[in-house]
């Protein structure tokens, strides 16, 4: 069953299209990532979905309920929708542990060993529960956010960029601590990140927004592989993207003769293929015997268990076509180093993306 559906929502601030026509279906206990540019309209969804914003046109239903549609709109804090806005949104004037237990029904000792409980399930040390919002740092008060909202026991959770305010490696682990914590309880979530590979990672289901508009949705694995477009390719990682004639289920391009996944005929269409799809072999510049392409590496992006590798072309005996540059990603010890000369190939399918 399908826990929260969208339909066809729609929001104008003065002449401004924050939401068109968004359209999304949230399965019960799945964690939905929704991912997009700064200002096409994420906040503006999440803050519908809780009740803070209202759509001018559109339906909103959970778990059969609807709680926007013509007619009628069901206030906040009837839907027990849990919320961690952007910012964390801390009470000021009170405690880690007023904000925690802020909407706790229970008094005394229940109260407190469930404020206890809240703040171990999102690590924070139980000395800070008396501590104001202005003594903890961004991250510790993102995780006040989140216990003070899981302690509403809710239906469903939306999460604001909740661990921007973390470095890379706390991240990770808050990220999976809060996946398993979600897992644990069965709530369902929507999550808002700007991060490509916290995207990649949390989602059971991705959904990619630009200018208002929900573009492209599904698993993350089948939108990382077979984006629609170009913008959406770059959004979720590094790509390589050049022109082709295709023909009969294949790509015909300055990499020779590749597989593609969409067998329609086009003159002219633009392919996709990640960057760690393509394979390098050294090989001698003298090397008269080589089959397929032939580049030049002329830069290493070292990063540690990867490295990132700019490749130039150098021209087929049948193309007028030289020079193009390309990205390429390899293990990053064995990488061959810069300047020199290297056969290309390539693995699996390369993606057809479609005209916008
Ligand atoms: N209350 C408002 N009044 C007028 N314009 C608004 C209002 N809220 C949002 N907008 C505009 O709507 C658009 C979408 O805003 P939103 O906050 O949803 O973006 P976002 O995708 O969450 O961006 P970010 O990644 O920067 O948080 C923006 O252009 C913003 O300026
Ligand atoms: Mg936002």
């Amino acid at each position: 069953m399908n826990t929260l559906e969208l339909h066809s929502l729609n929001k104008t601030y003065g002449t401004h299209r924050a939401l068109h026509n968004v359209s999304l279906s949230v399965p019960s206990g799945s964690r939905t990532v929704i991912v997009g540019p700064s200002g096409s309209g994420k906040t503006t969804l999440l803050r519908m979905i809780a009740g803070f914003e209202f759509p001018d046109s559109g339906r909103l239903s959970l778990n059969g309920q609807t709680l926007v549609d013509n007619t009628h709109e069901v206030p906040a804090h009837q839907r027990l929708i849990g919320y961690v806005p952007q910012d964390g949104a801390l009470f000021p004037h009170m405690t880690v542990a007023a904000n925690i237990g802020f909407g706790l029904s229970t008094k005394g000792s229940a109260r407190q060993h469930r404020i206890d409980e809240l703040m171990d399930s999102v690590a924070l040390d139980s000395n800070m529960a008396e501590r104001w919002p202005h003594e903890l740092s961004g991250g510790q008060q993102q995780r006040v956010a989140l216990a003070r909202a899981l302690a509403q026991q809710p239906r469903l959770m939306l999460l604001d960029e909740p661990f921007s305010a973390l470095d890379t490696g706390l991240r990770a682990a808050m990220r999976k601590m809060v996946a398993r914590l979600l897992e644990d309880t069965g709530v369902t979530a929507i999550l808002v990140t700007h991060d490509q590979s916290e995207a990649l990672s949390f989602a059971d289901q991705l959904a990619v927004m630009r200018h208002g508009q929900l573009v492209q949705s599904g698993h993350p694995l089948d939108l990382y592989r077979y984006p629609e477009d170009e913008q959406t390719a770059l959004f979720l990682g590094d790509a390589v993207v050049m022109p082709a004639r295709i023909e009969a289920g294949w790509a015909h391009c300055d990499l020779g003769r590749i597989p593609v996944n969409n067998h329609r005929n086009n003159n002219s269409a633009q392919i996709m293929l990640r960057p760690e799809q393509l394979q390098l072999l050294s090989i001698l510049p003298s090397d008269a015997e080589v089959a397929g392409c032939r580049a030049v590496v002329t830069d290493r992006d070292f990063s540690g268990n990867t490295c990132t590798l700019t490749v130039e072309l150098q021209p087929l005996a049948n193309s007028e076509q030289s020079g193009r540059s390309l990205l390429v990603r390899s293990s990053g010890m064995y990488a061959p180093p810069a300047g020199s000369t290297v056969q290309v190939s390539t693995i699996g399918h390369a993606h057809v993306l479609s005209e916008v």
